[in-house]
């Protein structure tokens, strides 16, 4: 062995001097080559981090025997792996790389927590404890085969592994609670951790006091002989209860069940497996408890007045008493009786109120766990019920008068639909990318109704939605008050408006799809009309800053809104020169926007026809007209135009021309903005 070692220090120094003359290749190569011994490749370096940043695992020594090569199958075994609980504390692969490294040097045989090793043993521990919990008091309760080898051997082979345990707790790691990502790895702080902490319930549990007890009874052996006698029976029946010492192990049952359920079930699954574990863990005290009620009066010899003799159980079957015993328990565990019949003896009586305390304590907190989780389940729908009784009460408060009060009770129902978030603080949480997308998502139906954007340049169209904000108005509301200063426009994804004028006329009514105020953004003068809610809207507004800001960016987008602000100026009679650069736009672009607005107003004009004929009919007679417009749309970033582009993609408005009796008396249009899809129709 130890001439090996220095043959081992002799080629690791050899290796780094060749390694210091010749350079990383080599030192890749020479890794290869030893690597090869144990079917791993190490691109050692000189140092313990790659040229990426990468920590890198020290080679192993030369494989020189089998015996090495089972070392080191059994140290890879107590690493830490890339499991879920090991990515949970370390977060990255090279962190956990580093950790490798770390406990490699914190020497041979100490176990990482986060080892696979580790994880098989804990599986192992949790059926066994779970056997052994469930098996132990049935069989200290309702068998005297105390001394049957079955029973010993079972006995023997879990208190063996129990102590096993606490050796392998010696030369385990310990994740601290405050310090999350370092875990001790030093075996004299290890051992001094356990001590202090779980180390003397661990052994109590696991050391078989009942047969050291036995053993060292020295009269036992000849009482055995006439195990009738009173002093063997008492002997036996003290072992009896040293052996129920044994169910201390239940503390390591809780410890395990609660590291795992931290790691494995965070999420929802958390929630049903916390209640999951509450309800098996009051099976087990109810368990307990039943063998309990049997196992007094049976170490008391049956009395007459007990309730195994009063129900003529002493000499019946295990399973029969077992499950009378069970009734008992359950019956006074849930307060609902005291089994077939009352307590008749004192110690009955103490029972019973033992397993009525254990019992009530349990329900109260089985009660409370399934509250807090039912609420915390559905988290949203009682926030709202908070908020909504919180406005009631504000309302009274405020002493608002009846009708108000409906109104504010009707939107909140519409608003918030039975779930409050708070959506912004709920996106700011997320990363950029991911609210973009997330934004992105909700405004589909939007950007699938607005024309506007629907052929619109696809981060144009993102970024204007990630700057919209959602809003409701009720039927009646006035949205936009004429002659007022604006500083948001408004997109509907559903509902209708009427626009009204001065003298109280409806212009017309805007529907879903279309968009509204954005002529007091672009002339940055006074609102041209009213606008006023017909049915309850649901809106996405944006202020003056974010559509400057985007527009700017677009001129293109800017251009195609202005000629269609033009015409609705036009159409109520307005100076249509209020929209600024629409006279000077007189470059090519210009003139192909208005060339298909031209056209595609002429069409709506001249036929009345459906969605499909009005689609085909504008494919045909503007197919000329709009390949210059696609070739200016690759100019200048704005309209993405795939195929057939805006005609193709102009539905028929839904809002055309029924909402308003008033339109019919307007005169034809010259032009209509073809992105609007209310607007494309407010031709008679
Ligand atoms: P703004 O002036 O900011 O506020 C009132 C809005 O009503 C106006 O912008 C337009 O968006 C809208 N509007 C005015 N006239 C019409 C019309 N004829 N057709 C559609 N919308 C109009």
């Amino acid at each position: 062995m130890c001439c090996a070692g220095i043959t081992n220090y002799l080629f690791h120094k050899l290796r780094k001097y060749t390694c210091g003359l010749a350079g990383r290749e080599s030192d890749a190569d020479m890794s290869l080559k030893q690597g090869s011994g144990t079917g791993k490749v190490h691109f050692g370096g000189l140092d313990d981090v790659s040229l990426y940043g990468t920590p890198v695992e020290p080679a192993p020594p030369a494989p020189d025997a089998k015996q090495g090569f089972l070392r080191n199958q059994l140290q890879a075994l107590f690493q830490p792996t890339d499991n879920k609980l090991a990515m949970k504390l370390f977060g990255s692969k090279k962190a956990l790389m580093k950790e490798r490294i770390r406990q490699k040097a914190a020497g041979h045989w100490v176990i990482h927590p986060c080892s696979s090793f580790r994880f098989y043993w804990d599986l192992c521990m949790l059926l066994l404890l779970v056997a052994n919990l469930i098996i132990l008091p049935v069989a200290i309760s309702f068998f005297n085969d105390d001394l049957s080898t079955r029973w010993i051997a079972f006995n023997c082979l879990s208190d063996t592994i129990f102590l096993i345990d606490i050796v392998v707790n010696f030369r385990t790691g310990i994740m601290q609670q405050d310090n999350a990502e370092q875990v001790i790895l030093d075996p004299k702080l290890i051992a001094k951790h356990y001590l202090r902490t779980w180390f003397f319930l661990d052994l109590i549990s696991s050391i078989p006091l009942d047969y050291i007890f036995l053993i060292f009874n020295q009269d036992f052996s000849e009482s055995f002989q006439l195990l009738h006698a009173g002093r063997a029976l008492r002997i036996l029946r003290l072992a009896k209860l040293l052996s129920l010492v044994r169910l201390l192990r239940l503390s390591r049952l809780v410890r395990y069940v609660s590291q795992w359920e931290e790691v494995y079930f965070l999420n929802m699954a958390s929630v049903f497996m916390r209640i999951f574990n509450l309800i098996c863990m009051m099976l087990l005290i109810g368990h307990w408890s039943g063998c309990l009620q049997f196992l007094v009066p049976m170490l008391q010899g049956f009395p007459p007045n007990s309730w195994v003799a009063i129900n003529e159980l002493q000499e019946a079957f295990w399973l029969e008493q077992y499950s009378w015993a069970l009734f008992k328990a359950m019956s006074h565990m849930l307060c609902i009786g005291y089994g077939r019949f009352p307590p008749q003896s004192l110690t009955d009586m103490w029972l019973t109120m033992l397993s009525m305390i254990s019992g009530a304590t349990c329900y109260a907190l089985f009660l409370g766990h399934a509250t807090n989780l039912i609420q915390s389940l559905d988290s949203s729908r009682r926030q709202y019920r908070e908020k909504v009784k919180q406005v009631e009460e504000y309302m009274a408060y405020r002493k608002l008068p009846r009708e108000m009060r409906q109104r504010i009770t009707e939107y909140f129902e519409h608003r918030y639909q039975g779930k409050f978030f708070d959506e912004e603080l709920i996106l700011g949480e997320l990363s950029e990318k991911l609210r973009e997308d997330v934004i992105n998502y909700n405004c589909r139906s939007l950007v699938a109704s607005v024309p506007f954007f629907a052929n619109a340049d696809s981060n144009f169209v993102s970024d204007v939605v990630t700057k919209l904000r959602y809003e409701v108005f009720q039927p009646g509301d006035i949205i936009i008050k004429e002659g007022t200063i604006g500083n948001k426009m408004y997109f509907i994804q559903e509902g209708i408006v009427d626009i009204v004028m001065a003298n109280g006329e409806v212009a017309t009514s805007l529907s879903d799809g279309s968009y509204f105020g954005e002529i007091c953004l672009l002339t940055n003068a006074r609102r041209v009309a009213s606008v006023r809610a017909e049915t309850y809207c649901n809106l996405f507004s944006l202020s003056v800053d974010h559509f400057n800001a985007v527009l700017d960016q677009y001129p293109l987008m800017r251009r195609t809104m202005e000629s269609v602000a033009a015409e609705r100026l036009n159409k109520i009679g307005k100076n249509p020169n209020l929209v600024a650069h629409r006279e000077d736009d007189t470059t090519s672009e210009g003139n192909t926007i208005n060339a298909v607005v031209n056209a595609l107003a002429a069409e709506a004009e001249h036929v009345s026809l459906s969605d499909d004929s009005v689609a085909r009919l504008s494919e045909r007679s503007l197919g000329l007209a709009l390949q210059p417009l696609q070739a200016a749309s690759c100019r200048m970033a704005g309209v993405a135009l795939p195929g057939l582009g805006v005609a193709a993609a102009l539905p028929r408005p839904k809002s055309e021309h029924d909402f308003s009796s008033a339109q019919a008396q307007q005169p034809p249009l010259a032009a209509t903005a073809a992105f609007h899809k209310s607007d494309a129709g407010i031709a008679p």
